[in-house]
Protein backbone atom coordinates (compact mmCIF):
# COMPACT_ATOMS: atom_id res chain seq x y z
CA UNK A 1 0.00 0.00 0.00
CA UNK A 2 1.38 3.59 -0.76
CA UNK A 3 1.55 5.86 2.19
CA UNK A 4 -1.07 8.55 1.58
CA UNK A 5 -0.77 11.83 4.19
CA UNK A 6 -3.74 12.62 5.74
CA UNK A 7 -5.46 15.50 5.08
CA UNK A 8 -7.46 17.39 7.14
CA UNK A 9 -9.26 19.94 4.97
CA UNK A 10 -11.43 22.74 6.76
CA UNK A 11 -14.61 24.48 4.25
CA UNK A 12 -16.01 26.90 6.27
CA UNK A 13 -18.50 27.70 4.11
CA UNK A 14 -20.02 31.37 3.58
CA UNK A 15 -19.46 31.92 7.42
CA UNK A 16 -17.76 34.53 9.75
CA UNK A 17 -16.31 37.69 9.19
CA UNK A 18 -12.42 39.26 9.11
CA UNK A 19 -12.05 38.64 12.92
CA UNK A 20 -13.87 35.55 13.12
CA UNK A 21 -11.27 34.51 10.23
CA UNK A 22 -8.41 36.07 11.72
CA UNK A 23 -8.86 34.37 15.18
CA UNK A 24 -10.07 30.68 13.70
CA UNK A 25 -6.87 30.69 11.70
CA UNK A 26 -4.39 32.15 14.03
CA UNK A 27 -5.84 29.99 16.99
CA UNK A 28 -5.38 26.70 14.75
CA UNK A 29 -1.66 28.24 13.13
CA UNK A 30 -0.75 28.12 16.98
CA UNK A 31 -1.68 25.26 17.91
CA UNK A 32 0.09 23.43 14.59
CA UNK A 33 3.13 25.60 15.58
CA UNK A 34 3.12 24.01 19.26
CA UNK A 35 2.31 20.57 18.05
CA UNK A 36 5.96 20.66 16.04
CA UNK A 37 5.70 17.15 14.07
CA UNK A 38 2.66 15.84 13.33
CA UNK A 39 1.07 12.93 10.94
CA UNK A 40 -1.25 14.69 8.74
CA UNK A 41 -1.40 17.74 6.92
CA UNK A 42 -4.07 20.84 7.77
CA UNK A 43 -5.86 22.68 5.32
CA UNK A 44 -8.41 25.67 5.60
CA UNK A 45 -10.71 27.26 3.12
CA UNK A 46 -12.15 30.48 4.05
CA UNK A 47 -14.59 32.74 1.91
CA UNK A 48 -12.65 33.99 -1.34
CA UNK A 49 -13.14 37.70 0.56
CA UNK A 50 -11.06 36.04 3.72
CA UNK A 51 -8.12 34.78 2.24
CA UNK A 52 -5.40 37.53 2.52
CA UNK A 53 -6.44 38.11 6.04
CA UNK A 54 -6.15 34.28 7.17
CA UNK A 55 -2.66 34.06 4.65
CA UNK A 56 -1.50 36.75 6.76
CA UNK A 57 -2.87 34.68 10.02
CA UNK A 58 -1.45 31.26 9.32
CA UNK A 59 2.16 32.68 8.36
CA UNK A 60 4.96 31.05 9.52
CA UNK A 61 2.76 27.33 10.08
CA UNK A 62 2.43 24.75 7.99
CA UNK A 63 -1.31 25.29 7.67
CA UNK A 64 -2.23 25.26 4.07
CA UNK A 65 -4.72 27.84 2.48
CA UNK A 66 -7.42 27.18 -0.08
CA UNK A 67 -10.05 28.77 -2.11
CA UNK A 68 -14.21 27.52 -1.94
CA UNK A 69 -14.42 27.29 -5.97
CA UNK A 70 -12.06 28.83 -8.60
CA UNK A 71 -13.48 29.75 -12.22
CA UNK A 72 -12.75 28.08 -15.56
CA UNK A 73 -11.43 30.49 -17.08
CA UNK A 74 -8.07 31.99 -16.66
CA UNK A 75 -10.13 35.80 -16.54
CA UNK A 76 -12.21 38.01 -18.44
CA UNK A 77 -15.96 39.09 -17.76
CA UNK A 78 -17.11 36.89 -15.27
CA UNK A 79 -18.66 39.24 -12.68
CA UNK A 80 -18.40 38.18 -9.27
CA UNK A 81 -15.95 35.15 -10.13
CA UNK A 82 -11.97 34.14 -8.82
CA UNK A 83 -10.12 32.46 -11.05
CA UNK A 84 -7.57 29.93 -9.59
CA UNK A 85 -4.55 32.59 -10.50
CA UNK A 86 -5.90 34.79 -8.43
CA UNK A 87 -6.28 32.36 -5.78
CA UNK A 88 -2.59 31.00 -6.38
CA UNK A 89 -1.53 34.80 -6.28
CA UNK A 90 -3.28 35.20 -2.90
CA UNK A 91 -1.14 32.00 -1.68
CA UNK A 92 -3.56 28.93 -1.96
CA UNK A 93 -2.22 25.76 -2.75
CA UNK A 94 -5.76 23.77 -3.08
CA UNK A 95 -9.19 24.92 -4.44
CA UNK A 96 -12.30 22.80 -3.67
CA UNK A 97 -14.61 22.38 -6.84
CA UNK A 98 -17.67 20.73 -6.96
CA UNK A 99 -19.27 21.16 -3.90
CA UNK A 100 -22.42 19.57 -3.97
CA UNK A 101 -23.86 23.41 -2.64
CA UNK A 102 -22.91 24.53 -5.78
CA UNK A 103 -23.91 21.92 -8.07
CA UNK A 104 -27.49 23.02 -6.35
CA UNK A 105 -26.89 26.46 -5.80
CA UNK A 106 -24.89 27.40 -9.46
CA UNK A 107 -26.40 24.14 -11.46
CA UNK A 108 -22.82 23.06 -12.27
CA UNK A 109 -22.65 20.03 -13.89
CA UNK A 110 -19.98 17.62 -13.81
CA UNK A 111 -18.35 19.06 -17.18
CA UNK A 112 -18.40 22.71 -15.46
CA UNK A 113 -16.81 21.14 -12.16
CA UNK A 114 -14.33 19.28 -14.26
CA UNK A 115 -13.19 22.31 -16.15
CA UNK A 116 -12.73 23.84 -13.16
CA UNK A 117 -10.52 21.24 -11.65
CA UNK A 118 -8.44 21.86 -14.79
CA UNK A 119 -8.11 25.38 -13.97
CA UNK A 120 -6.90 24.76 -11.00
CA UNK A 121 -4.92 22.65 -11.81
CA UNK A 122 -2.95 24.70 -14.67
CA UNK A 123 -2.56 27.35 -11.95
CA UNK A 124 -0.31 24.77 -9.59
CA UNK A 125 -3.06 23.92 -7.41
CA UNK A 126 -4.56 21.25 -6.00
CA UNK A 127 -7.96 20.25 -7.27
CA UNK A 128 -10.31 19.00 -4.53
CA UNK A 129 -12.52 17.38 -6.65
CA UNK A 130 -16.20 16.86 -4.49
CA UNK A 131 -19.04 13.96 -5.53
CA UNK A 132 -21.45 12.22 -4.12
CA UNK A 133 -25.08 11.00 -3.86
CA UNK A 134 -28.42 12.68 -2.53
CA UNK A 135 -30.57 10.49 -0.43
CA UNK A 136 -33.25 9.59 -2.98
CA UNK A 137 -30.73 8.43 -5.04
CA UNK A 138 -29.00 6.39 -1.94
CA UNK A 139 -32.98 4.95 -1.47
CA UNK A 140 -32.72 3.99 -4.64
CA UNK A 141 -29.59 1.87 -4.35
CA UNK A 142 -27.78 4.27 -6.83
CA UNK A 143 -24.83 5.41 -4.66
CA UNK A 144 -22.03 3.66 -6.71
CA UNK A 145 -23.53 4.28 -10.09
CA UNK A 146 -23.57 7.96 -8.76
CA UNK A 147 -20.44 8.60 -7.33
CA UNK A 148 -18.61 6.43 -10.56
CA UNK A 149 -20.33 8.48 -12.82
CA UNK A 150 -19.01 11.80 -11.52
CA UNK A 151 -15.60 10.35 -10.63
CA UNK A 152 -15.78 9.90 -14.64
CA UNK A 153 -17.08 13.42 -15.43
CA UNK A 154 -15.51 15.53 -13.07
CA UNK A 155 -12.27 14.90 -12.96
CA UNK A 156 -9.92 15.89 -15.14
CA UNK A 157 -8.16 13.52 -17.69
CA UNK A 158 -4.20 13.58 -16.71
CA UNK A 159 -4.88 14.74 -13.44
CA UNK A 160 -2.37 12.89 -10.97
CA UNK A 161 -2.32 12.10 -7.28
CA UNK A 162 -0.28 15.44 -6.57
CA UNK A 163 -2.70 18.11 -8.40
CA UNK A 164 -6.18 15.95 -7.28
CA UNK A 165 -8.02 15.05 -4.30
CA UNK A 166 -10.99 13.45 -4.00
CA UNK A 167 -13.40 14.48 -1.39
CA UNK A 168 -16.67 11.87 -1.32
CA UNK A 169 -19.24 13.98 0.87
CA UNK A 170 -23.21 12.09 0.50
CA UNK A 171 -25.17 14.80 0.37
CA UNK A 172 -27.41 13.61 2.83
CA UNK A 173 -25.05 13.40 5.25
CA UNK A 174 -23.63 16.89 5.16
CA UNK A 175 -24.53 19.09 8.26
CA UNK A 176 -27.14 16.57 9.94
CA UNK A 177 -25.35 15.00 12.20
CA UNK A 178 -26.10 12.05 10.05
CA UNK A 179 -23.33 9.82 8.54
CA UNK A 180 -22.85 6.22 6.47
CA UNK A 181 -21.72 3.51 8.58
CA UNK A 182 -18.27 2.58 8.57
CA UNK A 183 -18.43 -0.09 6.24
CA UNK A 184 -20.21 2.01 3.65
CA UNK A 185 -17.88 4.72 3.98
CA UNK A 186 -15.25 2.40 3.27
CA UNK A 187 -17.20 0.34 0.73
CA UNK A 188 -17.47 3.69 -1.19
CA UNK A 189 -14.01 4.90 -1.16
CA UNK A 190 -12.19 1.57 -2.37
CA UNK A 191 -14.87 1.85 -4.86
CA UNK A 192 -13.82 5.30 -5.84
CA UNK A 193 -10.38 4.23 -6.11
CA UNK A 194 -11.02 1.64 -8.54
CA UNK A 195 -12.98 4.56 -10.70
CA UNK A 196 -10.31 6.54 -10.72
CA UNK A 197 -7.90 3.60 -11.71
CA UNK A 198 -9.97 3.46 -14.43
CA UNK A 199 -9.23 7.03 -15.64
CA UNK A 200 -5.09 7.78 -13.93
CA UNK A 201 -3.94 4.67 -13.72
CA UNK A 202 -3.60 2.03 -10.90
CA UNK A 203 -0.40 3.62 -9.43
CA UNK A 204 -1.59 7.14 -9.25
CA UNK A 205 -4.94 6.05 -7.98
CA UNK A 206 -3.71 4.44 -5.17
CA UNK A 207 -1.58 7.70 -4.54
CA UNK A 208 -4.54 10.33 -4.25
CA UNK A 209 -6.24 11.05 -1.14
CA UNK A 210 -9.75 10.61 -1.29
CA UNK A 211 -11.34 12.60 1.80
CA UNK A 212 -14.73 11.77 3.73
CA UNK A 213 -16.73 14.81 4.43
CA UNK A 214 -20.27 15.16 6.11
CA UNK A 215 -20.89 15.33 9.52
CA UNK A 216 -17.43 14.20 10.21
CA UNK A 217 -16.69 15.46 13.95
CA UNK A 218 -14.76 14.99 16.97
CA UNK A 219 -16.49 12.04 18.39
CA UNK A 220 -16.73 10.47 14.76
CA UNK A 221 -13.40 11.07 13.18
CA UNK A 222 -11.16 8.94 14.37
CA UNK A 223 -13.77 5.59 13.40
CA UNK A 224 -13.87 7.64 9.81
CA UNK A 225 -10.30 8.45 9.76
CA UNK A 226 -8.85 4.46 10.56
CA UNK A 227 -10.50 3.10 7.23
CA UNK A 228 -8.02 1.96 4.75
CA UNK A 229 -8.98 4.17 2.15
CA UNK A 230 -10.05 6.99 4.00
CA UNK A 231 -6.94 10.04 3.93
CA UNK A 232 -8.68 12.80 5.23
CA UNK A 233 -11.49 14.81 5.85
CA UNK A 234 -13.25 17.57 4.36
CA UNK A 235 -14.99 19.34 7.44
CA UNK A 236 -18.01 22.13 7.55
CA UNK A 237 -19.51 23.05 10.72
CA UNK A 238 -16.77 21.08 13.51
CA UNK A 239 -13.74 23.14 11.43
CA UNK A 240 -15.63 26.51 12.01
CA UNK A 241 -13.94 26.08 16.45
CA UNK A 242 -10.41 25.93 16.83
CA UNK A 243 -10.94 22.80 19.94
CA UNK A 244 -13.27 21.31 17.33
CA UNK A 245 -11.09 20.94 14.30
CA UNK A 246 -7.79 20.25 16.25
CA UNK A 247 -9.78 17.40 17.99
CA UNK A 248 -10.68 15.58 14.33
CA UNK A 249 -6.85 16.52 13.16
CA UNK A 250 -5.52 14.86 16.53
CA UNK A 251 -7.80 12.08 15.59
CA UNK A 252 -6.03 11.07 12.25
O1 LIG B 1 -17.33 20.43 2.60
C1 LIG B 1 -17.64 20.04 3.90
C2 LIG B 1 -19.01 19.60 4.07
O2 LIG B 1 -19.93 19.79 3.08
C3 LIG B 1 -19.40 18.86 5.27
O3 LIG B 1 -20.07 19.76 6.08
O4 LIG B 1 -20.94 20.58 8.19
O5 LIG B 1 -21.41 18.22 7.47
O6 LIG B 1 -19.13 18.86 8.19
P1 LIG B 1 -20.41 19.32 7.57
Amino acid sequence: MTARRTLIAGNWKMNGLSADAKALAGGLAEKLKAAGEVNFEMLVCPPAIMIPVVAAAISGSTMQLGGQDNHMNEKGAHTGDTSAAMLKDAGCGYAIVGHSERRTDHGESDEVVKAKAAAAQANGLVAVVCIGETEAQRDAGKTLDVNGSQIAGSVPDGSTSANTVIAYEPVWAIGTGRTPTSAEVQDVHAFIRAELAKKIGQAEADKTRILYGGSMNPKNAKELLALADVDGGLIGGASLKVDDFWAVAQSA
